[in-house]
């Protein structure tokens, strides 16, 4: 097996086991809130963010047990946002991981819920992480409260997605808006492994550029997916960008543009890897893989 896949299916088993933990099991009631969150959870899901607080935090040298719990907090907040994302009230999706989507299975005011009470878990589990120190566990809620709320986190991101649907939008807007939906997040994880590897606030900078770049070029990516990829490939609905008029790069540049501005930040952010003194392998396979993905 290639090292990244194997430090994939290392991360993904780790943090699905942090994940079980956290959540309290189906049979804690309400039993049908718990059963939602787990449907959602744990029905795939590449698990990005979690690999790269890992990768990230393993560069500067720190202990996977200081790591995973805050791995675990950003995918509960991750998933949380693609349940919130799929409910008809926002991009009205049926399928999401491959199985129905958390409202299409358990209604949607129990889906909201779902996403509530991920929310407030992450943020929980994060407090109470005794591999942390409590000076550093509140500066991780501190950056990732920041990433995942507003002015210019996922949740304003998630509006301005919404506002701009249907509407004029100029490149600067657009980017604007994924840097803000979906980099955002993507850009914390890789900070907070950074920080619980006591990273100098230098090689912070650097993490910060590298995955800026990747968390454009990921929703970039996504865009892409949406008018190039099947529905099967991608366990969420193909095409569903265009019918719902979003804004998105190839809606606004067309695909060869967007390919083209892809391939720019995969060098942008390899550039930033350069700056950062410690072995950075894994974040560099992990850039191509986000680069070259195909679901
Ligand atoms: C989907 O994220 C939503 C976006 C931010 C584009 P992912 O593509 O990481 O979804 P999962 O976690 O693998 O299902
Ligand atoms: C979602 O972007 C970003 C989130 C914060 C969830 P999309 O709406 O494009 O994500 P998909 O395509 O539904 O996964
Ligand atoms: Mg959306
Ligand atoms: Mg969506
Ligand atoms: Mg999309």
């Amino acid at each position: 097996m290639p090292e990244i896949a194997a430090f994939l299916s290392e991360v993904k088993a780790s943090v699905d086991a942090r994940l079980d933990e956290i959540v309290p099991s189906a049979e804690v009631p309400p039993t049908r809130l718990h059963e939602a969150v787990r449907w959602s959870l744990f029905a795939g899901g590449k698990r990005l963010r979690p690999a790269l607080v890992i990768a990230c935090g393993r560069a500067f040298g720190a202990e996977d047990e200081k790591l995973i719990t805050t791995a675990a907090a950003i995918e509960l907040i991750h998933t949380y946002s693609l349940v919130h994302d799929d409910l008809p009230s926002m991009d009205d999706d049926d399928l999401r991981r491959g199985r129905a989507t958390c409202h299409k299975k358990f209604g949607e005011a129990t889906a909201i819920l779902a996403g509530d009470v991920m929310q407030t878990l992450a943020f929980g589990a994060i407090a109470r992480d005794e591999a942390i120190s409590p000076e550093l566990r509140l500066r991780l809620i501190e950056l990732i409260s920041e990433a995942a709320g507003t002015p210019t986190g996922m949740v304003s991101g998630q509006q301005l997605d919404l506002d701009a649907e249907g509407a004029e939008i100029t490149i600067n807007g657009l980017e604007n808006i994924h840097r803000q939906k979906t980099g955002a997040l993507i850009t914390a994880s890789a900070v907070a492994g950074a920080i619980i590897g006591g990273a100098s606030d230098v090689e912070i900078a650097a993490v910060e550029d590298y995955a800026q770049a990747l968390g454009l070029l990921f929703q970039m990516t996504d865009d892409i997916l949406d008018v190039t990829q099947g529905t099967e490939m991608l366990g969420k609905t193909a095409g569903k960008d265009a019918a719902a008029e979003k804004a998105t790069y190839p809606s606004l540049i067309g695909l060869e543009e967007t390919r083209r501005l892809a391939d720019e930040l995969r060098t942008t952010a390899a550039a930033a890897l350069g700056r950062i003194g410690p072995d950075t392998t894994l974040l560099k396979e992990l850039l191509h893989l986000v680069a070259d993905r195909k679901s």
